[in-house]
Order: structure tokens, then sequence, then C-alpha cells
């Protein structure tokens, strides 16, 4: 059983570098969203803002439309009171608007850093219930990165981005609507030209997606190298092996360095080939809208609208590319915080599932070791069918030479980690049924290396 459990919280601790799959960004948005639901309370409100914000966007080019027609070039000259009341109007509904967006935001901060900070203690509470193991098998550090730089990057999405997208999506089907009701010839002219770039923003995006999860694996391995080398700043120094860790840091911040700048290429690139498009839509719709002006079949305030219109349409566009960038950013640090949070932790407390494990009897405790083998993750035996009994209020020293499995022992006696074969008993109850509450107030191990708490 043991070693089912270690096999696959291996598989858990890497992604990319292991040849391990990585989930589909859709997947990992999915079991994100599940794992925390905090994200989802209060939505509808916010939504509802969201449409209330973009609604009031597209206020401003139908009221220049309205003015210029019917207030400035209405057919018995200019009728002021008109332009006053369609000016008044725009003015109220901007301000609505913009009440609106700020609700919205407010509350998009609340709800996303609540959600993340119970993602954070959730993640945070389970690296504790990794075993000793694990934490090994993937360097601390790293783990420490996944519980605080990538659940960051996701906050950073989740307030900049996530509401973006919503807004930028309403945004994008009014504009497109408004442009078709007012010539549909030049809202198919903007269509032909930003569809070609619609596939392209897919193709960049799977190439963004990829190059971002390495970001987030250097950022990790950084974050660890680094940690390292400050707890561990004794051992460096009394080994005279600083040159050797200094390289060794010093090839994480380069690789980081190098994986950040690839990403960057890609962002840029998808950028500029938004603003290209954006550029040559503007001016397509100015040349045929004078055309079709000049043919009667537009007039100056609907051509000047739909020229407003283009402007909204492009903002979500290019938003949309801009995001996609944090967005990838985001998955790829959610894909790793995922990916602690599904690893199943290899000792576990049976006190998890309700009613279950004891209490260790009171009074004096016996141990007995049965028939007991224990090899690290990939490493040889190191201990091999360990069989005694340590009998109630007795003292036992256990002596061998430096590497002999002394530790080893003890940590099996504590259960930091289970045995491969065999098991252990304490007053005749197997360590595996006694809750970690009971166990950590009695059994305890003192290790040879101190730890200064602040
Ligand atoms: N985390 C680990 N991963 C892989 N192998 C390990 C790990 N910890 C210990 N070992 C190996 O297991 C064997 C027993 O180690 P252990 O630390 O139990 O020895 P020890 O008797 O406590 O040594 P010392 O007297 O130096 O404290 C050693 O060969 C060691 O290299
Ligand atoms: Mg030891």
């Amino acid at each position: 059983m043991t070693t089912v459990g270690r096999s696959r919280a291996d598989a858990g601790a890497g992604d990319v570098a292991t040849g391990h799959e990585p989930d589909s960004t859709w997947h990992t948005l999915v079991r994100g969203l599940q794992l925390t639901p905090e994200l989802k309370a209060g939505l509808g409100i916010t939504l509802l803002l969201a449409l209330v914000a973009t609604a009031g966007r597209v206020v401003v080019p139908v009221a220049v439309q309205q003015t210029i027609d019917r207030g400035l070039r209405a057919g018995a000259g200019p009728r002021v009171g008109a332009v006053a009341l369609l000016i008044a109007l725009a003015a109220a509904v901007v301000v609505i608007t913009a009440a609106a967006a700020y609700a919205m935001n407010v509350r998009l901060y609340v709800t996303s850093e609540t959600a993340l900070a119970a993602l954070r203690t959730r993640a945070f509470r389970h690296v504790h219930d990794l075993s000793m193991l694990h934490q090994q098998a993937e360097r601390r550090g790293s783990l420490v990165s996944r519980v605080t730089s990538d659940v960051d990057q996701i906050s950073n999405f989740v307030q900049f981005g996530g509401i973006l997208i919503v807004v930028s999506l309403g945004q994008f089907v009014l504009a497109s609507l408004l442009m078709f009701l007012y010539s549909w010839p030049l809202a198919l002219l903007v269509y032909a030209c930003f569809l070609p770039l619609a596939y392209a923003v897919r193709q960049f995006q799977k190439r963004l997606a990829g190059a971002y999860s390495v970001v987030r694996q250097r950022v990790g391995d950084m974050l660890g190298g680094i940690a390292e080398s400050v707890v561990g700043a004794q051992v460096i120094r009394a080994h005279a092996i600083e040159r050797r860790t200094g390289e060794r840091i010093d090839q994480a911040i380069d690789a980081n360095f190098r994986a950040q700048v690839r990403a960057q290429r890609i962002s840029v690139l998808t950028f500029s080939t938004g603003e290209i498009v954006a550029g040559l839509a503007n001016s397509a719709v100015v040349i045929v809208g004078v055309l079709l002006g000049i043919g009667g079949h537009l007039s100056a305030g609907e051509l000047t609208a739909f020229l407003f219109l283009v402007t909204l349409f492009v903002q979500p566009v290019q938003i949309a590319t801009e995001v996609l960038n944090e967005a990838q950013n985001a998955i790829a640090g959610w894909r790793r915080v995922l990916g602690v949070l599904d690893t199943p932790p290899d000792v576990a407390d049976p006190a998890a599932s309700p009613g279950e494990g004891r209490d260790l009897p009171p009074g004096p405790l016996s141990a007995r070791f049965e028939h007991i083998g224990f090899s690290y993750p990939d490493g040889p035996e190191v201990l091999h069918d360990i069989d005694l009994e340590i009998a109630p209020q007795s003292r036992v020293a256990v002596v061998g030479e430096t590497g002999s499995g002394k530790t080893t022992f003890a940590k099996l006696l504590t259960r930091l980690m289970d045995p491969t074969t065999g098991r252990v008993l304490i007053s005749g109850v197997p360590l595996t049924e006694v809750r970690f509450g009971s166990l950590r107030r009695r059994v305890v191990m003192v290790p040879q290396d101190g730890f200064l708490f602040d």
C-alpha cells in the first residue's frame, strides 16, 4: 500500500520536467474553481454590475451619432435643446457606469482575496500533511513557492484579468451588435480583418501556455535554491561549498531569466499583431465608410459612431491578447497549486476521516517493530527485517555507525514515514491507526539538527 501511495505522490511532484503531460487549460480552470468554491460567491451580482458597466460604454457612440444626425445636422439647423438633453443623458449614463464599475471592482477584490486566502491555507495545510519523504523529493523551497508566488499569480489574474475578460466579452458583443445595426457591410469588413487574428491568437495562446508552465517552474526552482542557501548557510560554510552553491543559484536565476524572456517574446508578438490588425481595420473603415457615405448609404453621425464602435470592438480584442498572458501565467501557477493539493499524503492521519483512528492507551507505552523493512524512494533497503520489542519504561540506546539507519528507525517510530514492509505497534495499537493528535502528544523525536523558532 505504501509503495503505491508513494509512487503516486512522486508523479504529482514534477510537472513538465518529468514529461508528465500537464492538464489542459480548461481542465485546470474547472478543477481550480471546484477547489476554490469561494471564488463563485456572489458572482451573479458582480456579473450584473459588469453588465451595467459594459452597457454604459456603448451609450457614448450612440449619443454622438444622435447628437450629430438629429441635433447638429437636423433639417432646420442645429437644435441646441436636443443637443443639451442628449449630452445630459449621456453624462448621467457615464456616471452610473462608473459607479457600477467601482462596485464591481470592490466586490471582485474582496471575493478573490477571500478565495485565495482559503486556497493558500488549504495548500499550506496539505504541504504539512505530505510526509518527510515527499517534502524531500520535492525541494522544500519549491513547495513554498507553490503556496506563495504561484497563488499570487492567480490573484493577479483574477483581480485584473478575470473581470476584464467578462467586461470585454460584453463590450465585444454589444459593439458588434451596434456595428451591424449602423452598417452591416462595414461590420463585415471589421470582422474580416479580425478573424485571422482570432486564429493567430489561439496559436499564440498554446505556445504561451507552454512557456508559462516553464516560467512558473523556474520561479519555483529559483526561490527554492535561494531559500535553501539561506536556511542551509551554516552547512554551506562548514563544507566550504560557497562557490558551488553560488553557481547553482546563478544558474537558477539565469534559467528563470531565459524562461521569462521567452514567454514575454511570444506575448509581445501577440500584442503587436493585435495592434497592427486594429490599425488596418480602422483605416479600412474610414475609406469604405467615406465611400458609403458619398453613395448616400451612411450619415456623418453613423460613420463617427461606427469609428467609436470600432475602438470599443478593438479594445476587448487587444485586452484579450494581453489578459491571455496573465491567464496563462496564472493557470500554470494554478496547476502547480493543484499539483500539491492532488498529491495524496502518503502518511495520512486516520483522524482525517470522521470516527476513524484510535488514541493511545494511557500510562507507559511499549513499542513493537514487526519485521520492518524500509527503503527511501529509489534507494536501497536501509532497514532490513527489524523485529524487536521495547518494554514500557525501559531505556534503550540504538547504536550504529553513521548511515546505519538510526534516524530512520526513529522516524518510523514517530510515523514521520511508514515502513515499506512490516508494521509498528505502540502498546499493541498499529501505528497507522493512531490519531496524529494522540501520537504527537505521546511519542516524540528530538532531531540531531536544532531549529530555532523565532
Ligand atoms: N531522505 C533520504 N533519502 C534517501 N536516502 C536517505 C535519506 N535519509 C537517509 N538516507 C539513507 O538511509 C541510510 C540511513 O540513514 P540514517 O539517517 O537513518 O542513518 P543514521 O544511522 O541516523 O546516521 P547518522 O549516525 O549519521 O545520523 C543512509 O544510507 C542514508 O544515506
Ligand atoms: Mg541520524
